[in-house]
């Protein structure tokens, strides 16, 4: 590669120079890591091919899978996909949030192919979080960004497991302390019915109250593949156990819930779901770096964001490619 991705990576703070730095790197085609309510995102210009390109380079994915583009405000993504019906109804609900629309393509936006892989829809979402919001206001143009993580590793919420992931690859992380959802954002599909295809950081029980009816799920297989979809896409390098009732010999615990008392961690001791949530992927890196060799995980209820919390244990635990 050249010299450029081997340099150093810049940590900017999580202030008014940090954006501005990190607005005119990725307005130049760099790579700049940002903080969003659900986890740190791996950004580059959405209109460079150049640029997405660098996105796979770094992440190291095997093949090229759509991107979430990242935009400032609803405005700007109806300027980009068709939001009619459903969609307009869900993103007057829940934008800025941790809600992904997939939407009909306009081909004037002037994406890059790569971010859509040549599909006719796009996955659209405006976060909450305020620096996110600021960098998406200064650069002025979509951002597409996947989870700035290894292809197949856990997704980073603070800029130092950024740096752990891809330190030397990219040129820049904006820190903005831990991410407060800590899991990625639910993804919708709205065309021609609303389905859920990953549950995330917006719990689908207020999508169907939103809708006024439930969601259906695609299943594995379905008409799109995207990569949470794929067994082994959250994966620690510790085998896990899920639904256990305590550690065995060897093990390492990530409870849930009060009175657990073994060697480990716990996700939320008063039995808090956006607490589990917000703990969720660092505390699987922790475990993963401590002695032991693996992780018995406690029962988490399958409501709200446990549903999310759910899918992402099981493909942590799910067999290695
Ligand atoms: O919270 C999040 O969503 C984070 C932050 C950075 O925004 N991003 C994220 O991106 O998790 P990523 O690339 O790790 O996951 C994006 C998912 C993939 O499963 C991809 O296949 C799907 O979105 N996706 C994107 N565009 C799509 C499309 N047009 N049709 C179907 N799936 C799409
Ligand atoms: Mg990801």
């Amino acid at each position: 590669m050249a010299e450029t991705a081997r340099a150093q990576t810049e940590r900017l703070p999580g202030d008014a120079a940090g954006v501005a730095r990190a607005a005119a790197l990725l307005r130049q085609g760099g790579l700049v890591s940002f903080p969003t309510e659900t986890v740190y995102g791996l950004g580059a210009d959405a209109r460079s091919g150049r640029a997405v390109a660098a996105i796979y380079e770094a992440k190291g994915r095997p093949r090229f899978n759509p991107l979430i583009v990242h935009v400032a405000d609803a405005a700007a993504a109806a300027r980009i996909g068709r939001i009619e019906g459903d969609a307009a109804r869900l993103a007057a609900a829940f934008w800025p949030g941790p809600l992904t629309l997939v939407v009909p393509l306009r081909p004037e936006a002037g994406l890059s192919e790569l971010v859509t892989a040549g599909l006719d829809t796009v996955g659209l979402r405006v976060p909450a979080a305020a620096l996110a919001c600021a960098l998406l206001a200064e650069v002025g143009g979509p951002v597409a960004a996947p989870s700035a993580n290894p292809s197949g590793r856990v997704s980073p919420t603070t800029a130092g497991h950024v740096l752990d992931g891809l330190s030397g690859r990219i040129a820049a992380v904006l820190d903005g302390g831990p991410c407060p959802v800590g899991l990625e954002s639910t993804i919708v599909d709205v065309a021609p019915e609303p389905v859920l295809l990953r549950p995330g950081g917006l719990p689908s029980e207020m999508l169907a109250a939103a809708l006024g009816r439930p969601l259906a799920r695609r299943v594995e297989g379905g008409a799109v593949s995207a990569p949470g979809q794929l067994a082994s896409h959250y994966a620690p390098s510790k085998p896990l156990r899920l639904d256990a009732g305590a550690p065995r010999a060897g093990e390492l615990w990530l409870g849930f819930g009060p009175g657990q008392a073994h060697d480990g961690l716990n996700l939320s001791v008063s039995g808090d779901l956006r607490e589990a949530a917000a703990n969720l992927f660092a505390h699987l890196r922790t475990l993963d770096a401590m002695e032991g060799e693996g992780i018995a995980v406690a029962r988490v209820p399958e409501t709200g964001l446990g549903a999310a919390i759910a899918d992402r244990l099981a493909r942590a635990a799910a067999p290695r490619a």
